[in-house]
């Protein structure tokens, strides 16, 4: 490698050389954003961080000593799982994205504490499109070049793609929230589970009605078998992110409402009679929150979680919020679950309708990030620990 690497203060873990504090990492000979540079950053392990972390860690210069070296690991991985996907570079797309993570890489790499907040502002907007870019340019790569580019390939590239990338939002929100004056940062310690599923609710069904005319009656109820005070009466609270839970609960309600309404149609059917309902509810140790429709089942044999199959015809569901049509709601809804340690299940009753679980750990130890990376290989199956 041509960086050569000068460290300060620093001690051995395994392979690696970190700094006290956190990696401090210099390179001499490669400018900020070189490939040198990249490759340098990609070859060091991530650092999960906790909610209990995140809570604890409001001071915007100890954050961004934080991120001014692992914001950079971080899209240095992104970058490099780009690179390797066979012939990306015939897409536009891909090599779009390829250069907005430079970027975004570079200007963490040249900011000072008192510009990051800029920095952090402008590669969220910048990186605002790029799931969308990645689902599309995967569609393309499966059909020109699918012997390579199988649907296990793009699984896995995407889910650890993506996954890193939540991360790195999290992160770069947590820095503004903070810098904004909010008190415990990206984190509400006492998120209200019912409120926000609600909310979701809310909004998916707007989103229905403007996008098909018709209107299914959603329940949200919860429940607790907290009698300890950790909950209020029966509405489960966590330290969590609302905007994620209710990221998730849309994704499974906009795909109930719109199988419940496709199904309406077809038989001239009630909505009174096919509720959907969502129930949260909440032990100790976890909170789960199931999403009920009875809109037939999904068939056996698809795999609803690959990011290349959706049943919705282009421009299907139209309007300026869709409510079906890209195929990564579901693989991403699971993304974000896992993110904490959490887990998405669905359980389709064929006939019937489809039951989603999401299961989230309440206790802080266990809401540790995962952030995927080549040098070290995650155990998915113990993930699912969680799964009900
Ligand atoms: N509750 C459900 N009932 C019936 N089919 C479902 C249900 N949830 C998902 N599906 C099927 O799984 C497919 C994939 O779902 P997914 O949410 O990943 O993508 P999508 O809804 O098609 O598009 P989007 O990216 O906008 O969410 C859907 O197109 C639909 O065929
Ligand atoms: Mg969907």
């Amino acid at each position: 490698m041509a960086a050569r690497f000068l460290r300060t203060t620093c001690f051995g873990i395994g392979r690696r050389c970190w700094a006290r504090g956190g990696v401090r990492l210099y390179t001499v000979q490669a400018g900020p954003g070189s490939a040198a540079d990249v490759a340098a950053f990609a070859s060091l392990e991530p650092h999960p961080r906790s909610v209990q972390y995140l809570m604890s860690t409001v001071d915007v210069s100890k954050i961004w000593a934080f991120l001014s070296t692992e914001l950079p690991i971080r899209y240095a991985e992104r970058i490099r799982s780009l690179e390797q996907v066979p012939h990306w570079e015939e897409v536009p797309d891909l090599v779009e994205v390829r250069d907005i993570h430079l970027d975004s890489f570079k200007a963490v790499r040249e900011a000072q504490v008192d510009t990051f907040a800029q920095v952090a502002h402008e590669a969220i907007l910048r990186e605002q499109r790029v799931v969308d870019m990645m689902a599309k340019s995967m569609h393309y790569l499966r059909r020109d070049h699918g012997d390579v580019i199988t649907e296990d390939f793009v699984s896995k590239f995407l889910d650890d793609f993506l996954l890193n990338r939540i991360g790195c939002q999290v992160l770069l929100g947590h820095f503004l929230a903070c810098r904004a004056g909010q008190k415990s940062g990206i984190i509400d310690p006492r998120c209200n589970t019912k409120k926000v599923c609600r909310a979701g609710a809310k909004a998916v069904l707007e989103m229905c009605v403007s996008c098909t005319g018709l209107c299914p009656n959603v329940f949200v109820d919860a429940y607790s078998a907290c009698g300890n005070g950790l909950d209020d009466d029966d509405t489960p609270r966590f330290p969590y992110m609302p905007h994620i839970l209710k990221y998730i609960v849309m994704e499974l309600l906009k795909n109930s409402c719109r199988a419940t309404v496709d199904m309406l149609r077809a038989g001239q059917l009630h909505a009174d009679d096919y509720p959907i309902n969502v129930i949260v509810c909440a032990d100790e140790d976890h909170v789960t929150i199931c999403v009920a429709d009875q809109a037939r089942g999904i068939p056996r044999g698809v795999n609803a979680w690959s990011y290349l199959y959706t049943t919705a015809r282009e421009g299907e569901y139209g309007g300026e919020k869709r409510l079906a049509g890209h195929g990564v709601g579901l693989p991403l809804s699971r993304l974000y679950a896992r993110y904490l340690g959490g887990a998405l299940d669905l359980v389709s009753l064929p006939g019937y309708g489809t039951h989603a679980y999401v299961n989230l750990p309440r206790v802080q130890t266990q809401q540790v990030e995962v952030v995927p990376d080549a040098d070290y290989q995650y155990d998915y199956a113990s993930l699912l620990n969680f799964t009900v």
